[in-house]
């Protein structure tokens, strides 16, 4: 039976959470309502108070608007703690996310902190949005094991995090951090070198460089600046990138006959946006009375929960991984309705030995599940175990026989199952057998790291299946 420590590495924890400001409460409650041991390290005990309230509050409203499950949330908030002492913080946990003040010498001190403290493998993430994690990982002791993970406000709630390498990186730490963020919901886009900004924040500021000088000179208000955003290319956006809308732009001749009819037109506009790189001395005045105009009244607190609610409800709908569900369920050899109906994240098919005689292969997952196909030789045996996640799973052929502290079930083909999280079991097969099963929420182990760059190649499932190059079908079948 495995250990207690390897059913909490299979939870992802615990982690440390260093930095009880805004952006810490938030990715402990992020963390905390995946079911993960949390650890909310400040060195001002008020903050790690004010911090806990509002990281219950983050998971907690995760589970009301229905992007995290009740009972697990519960769990997790049960596990999260509040530390004053580094050592306390960083002992035995698997990752670090550094959420401390934007100071180089404060972060590298809290790095040599987490490294001192923390296991020798356990990854040690910065939050930081404008010092460069190359900087933060000099004189860090194992520095390999450092990267940037940047989130983009708030945490637990807008699933981008930025996956940037120091110098010192290695490409295994940035597929084991992928492969965590992945577990906790997150939509990792992984850079291949760290740059001022990452990616979002550098569109961001060229995008609100021209929104400011929009104002400035006149040419609308603030409200209207804003409201153009949000209800033209802002919910366009919400669902395809600009790559990919200039593509669809350009009608039967994509990208290219989109530049073709419209670069002159674009270069125009280019030469005419603003391009100052310090800030002009009456932006504030200028952006202060149109936003006057624009909030009318409502208070930071109250606005902040309308942006929130919104976007849980545009999560919830599924609407921004529709683009990301076609592609793949496309690779996979599905039809349109499917990539409607199930959102398929992406696809994979290596068999890894899990016991003797017995293999997993990671088919697909979404965002809070993954689909994994079992295969098991005649007499294979899964020791006992748990784990966190709980289980559903379907016998396709061969015999299998579940085993759990109460008793044993003996099932047949077409039987299914459904184990809840942290339940003590095990299986056998005498003759062989092909299970599937899905586990919610995702297993970080079970996803492969970062997905390749191009596209999965077309009848990747017909290949493997039909051309029999697929696990085999158990004996005695
Ligand atoms: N605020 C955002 O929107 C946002 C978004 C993405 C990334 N970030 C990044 O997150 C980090 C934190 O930003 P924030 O806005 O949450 O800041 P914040 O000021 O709200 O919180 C920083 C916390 O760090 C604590 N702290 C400072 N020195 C410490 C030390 N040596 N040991 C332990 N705790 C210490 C402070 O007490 C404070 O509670 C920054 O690097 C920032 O760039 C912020």
């Amino acid at each position: 039976m495995r250990g207690k420590a390897e059913a909490r590495r299979d939870a992802g924890g615990p982690v440390a959470v260093a930095g009880a400001g805004l952006t810490g409460a938030s990715w402990a409650g992020l963390f905390a309502a995946h079911g993960v041991e949390v650890r909310l390290y400040d060195r001002d005990p008020s903050r790690r108070e004010e911090a806990r309230l509002r990281a219950e509050e983050a998971a907690r409203f995760l589970a009301a608007v229905g992007l995290a499950d009740g009972t697990r949330v519960e769990a997790g908030l049960a596990l999260l703690r509040t530390v004053g002492d580094p050592a306390a913080a960083f002992a035995g946990v698997t990752l670090m996310q550094e959420c401390v003040t934007e100071d180089l010498q404060v972060k590298r001190q809290v790095f040599a902190q987490a490294a001192a403290h923390a296991p020798a493998e356990a990854l040690l993430a910065t939050s930081s949005s404008g010092l460069s994690v190359s900087a933060i990982q000099e004189g860090v002791r194992r520095p390999e094991r450092c990267l940037a993970a940047h989130p983009y406000n708030p945490p637990h709630l807008v699933p981008l995090v930025e996956l940037a390498p120091g110098a010192l990186t290695t490409s295994e730490t940035l597929e084991r951090a992928w492969a965590f963020y992945a577990a906790m919901g997150k939509e990792p886009v992984v850079l291949r070198r760290d740059v001022p900004g990452y990616i979002a924040n550098r569109l961001s500021a060229a995008l609100w460089r021209e929104a400011i000088e929009l104002v400035r000179t006149g040419v609308a208000s603030v409200a209207d600046v804003d409201r153009a955003v949000v209800t033209g290319p802002g919910l366009r956006w919400a669902v395809m990138g600009p790559h990919l809308l200039y593509h669809l732009g350009g009608g039967p001749g994509g990208i290219r006959g989109h530049l073709d009819h419209l670069a002159g037109v674009k270069e125009g506009m280019l030469r005419d946006l603003a391009t100052w790189t310090t800030f002009p001395a009456d932006t504030a005045d200028v952006l202060e009375t149109g936003l006057a105009a624009e909030t009318s009244g409502r208070s930071t607190a109250e606005l902040a929960e309308v942006r929130d609610q919104a976007l849980a409800a545009i999560l919830a709908a599924g609407a921004t991984d529709r683009v990301a569900a076609g592609r793949d369920a496309a690779a996979a050899g599905a039809g349109s309705d499917r990539a409607e109906a199930v959102v398929v994240r992406g696809v994979h098919g290596k068999a890894v030995a899990v016991a003797p005689g017995a293999t997993r292969t990671t088919l697909a997952w979404g965002r809070r599940s993954v689909l994994v196909r079992f295969d098991l030789e005649p007499e294979a045996v899964i020791p006992m175990h748990a784990h966190p996640h709980e289980q559903t799973g379907y016998l396709v052929a061969g015999d299998l026989t579940l085993v759990g502290e109460a008793g044993e079930w003996a099932l047949e083909p077409g039987d299914g199952w459904s184990l809840p999280g942290r339940l003590v079991h095990g299986a056998r097969s005498r003759r062989g057998a092909v299970a599937v099963e899905v586990f919610t929420p995702l297993r970080g182990e079970y996803l492969p790291g970062p997905p390749p760059l191009e596209p999965h190649p077309t009848g990747f499932f017909s290949d493997r299946l039909e051309n029999g190059r697929g696990p085999k079908a158990p004996p005695g079948r």
